[in-house]
């Protein structure tokens, strides 16, 4: 039963078997502490569509006020997503996009910009423009998301440019996991006599990348690894101690899409589209940051 004046908020999260996804959980959690007239339930989609999509069944038959929604890929969640909508749910998604207009909001970081900004600082490390030369090895989240094709197009805007940048691999997804990227790269190194840089699509498959390297005794050879997340326990860690040559913070929505559904249901419009901010770490500004997470 629901207690007289509490608001359901139901949010339905991928997956808790990375650890960018158990710090959105702490945070959406450390949010609701501020919201006491809010019941949150989170579900756990365990990194399989079909999971997922039952957990928002579930969610929409508890008749949830505002769904808030993580997909694991877009296509798959985009017909559970809309059938909570026809049920008068509003959805909040967060993250990696679904294919469908009629959300209420998306909040996310821009990952074209940030792919973009990988893309220049990579060029600018392989020499500069005009001048930028080596072998790169880039390592896909997956495919069926977006964040995935926006870092890959972001970055290709600056290195396609480059006619001394060549390109390694042929669209190879670690589907967002270190060991699958761990394997990637090993089979990259046993390929290739010269790799100059990693381009991975978030923070553990670049240290997957980075310890394939090692074990192969290469990890000196690869003079560039960039990745993206910026977990201070993870990325800002990696980069402080120099294995990782850079990351860019993708901040958890977890607090904000608490915050936002909060104010939908005082009745307050919201915006379409809330872009989430980031920044470029490397080994400059890596330990201050470290030392404000405490
Ligand atoms: C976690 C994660 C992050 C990445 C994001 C992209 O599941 O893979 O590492 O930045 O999802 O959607």
């Amino acid at each position: 039963a629901r207690a007289a004046g509490k608001s359901k908020v139901g949010f339905s999260q991928c997956t808790t078997l990375e650890p960018w996804r158990v710090q959105f959980n702490k945070d959406i959690q450390a949010e609701a502490k501020n919201h006491p007239d809010i019941d949150l339930i989170i579900t756990d989609g365990q990194d399989k569509t079909q999971k997922q999509v039952a957990d928002c069944d579930n969610l929409i038959v508890q008749q949830v006020n505002v769904l808030l929604i993580s997909p694991k890929e877009s296509a798959g969640l985009t017909g559970v997503v809309e059938k909570a909508i026809d049920a008068k749910i509003p959805v909040i998604v967060l993250d990696r996009n679904v294919d469908t207009k009629r959300i209420t909001q998306f909040i996310g970081g821009d990952n074209v910009a940030i792919g973009k900004a990988a893309g220049e600082h990579a060029v600018k490390l392989l020499g500069g423009p005009g001048k930028a030369a080596g072998n790169v090895v880039e390592i896909w989240g997956g495919m069926g998301t977006q964040p995935a094709h926006d870092r890959h197009d972001g970055f290709h805007a600056f290195t396609d440019k480059e006619p001394g940048i060549k390109n390694l691999l042929n669209n190879q997804s670690g589907d967002w996991k270190q060991d699958k990227a761990y394997d990637i790269m090993t089979t990259a190194l046993r390929n290739n006599e010269k790799i100059d840089m990693v381009y991975g699509h978030n923070d553990p498959m670049a240290y997957g990348a980075y310890l394939a390297a090692k074990d192969a005794g290469r990890d000196k050879d690869i003079r560039f690894i960039i990745g993206i997340d910026g977990l201070p326990d993870e990325g800002v860690t990696w980069v402080s101690k120099g294995q990782l040559t850079a990351t860019f913070l993708y901040a958890t929505p977890g607090a904000e899409g608490l915050r936002q559904a909060a104010k939908l249901l005082k009745g307050e419009k919201l915006e379409p589209v809330i872009t989430l901010p980031t920044m470029l770490i490397t080994k400059e500004n890596a330990s201050e940051i470290l030392k404000k997470n405490g």
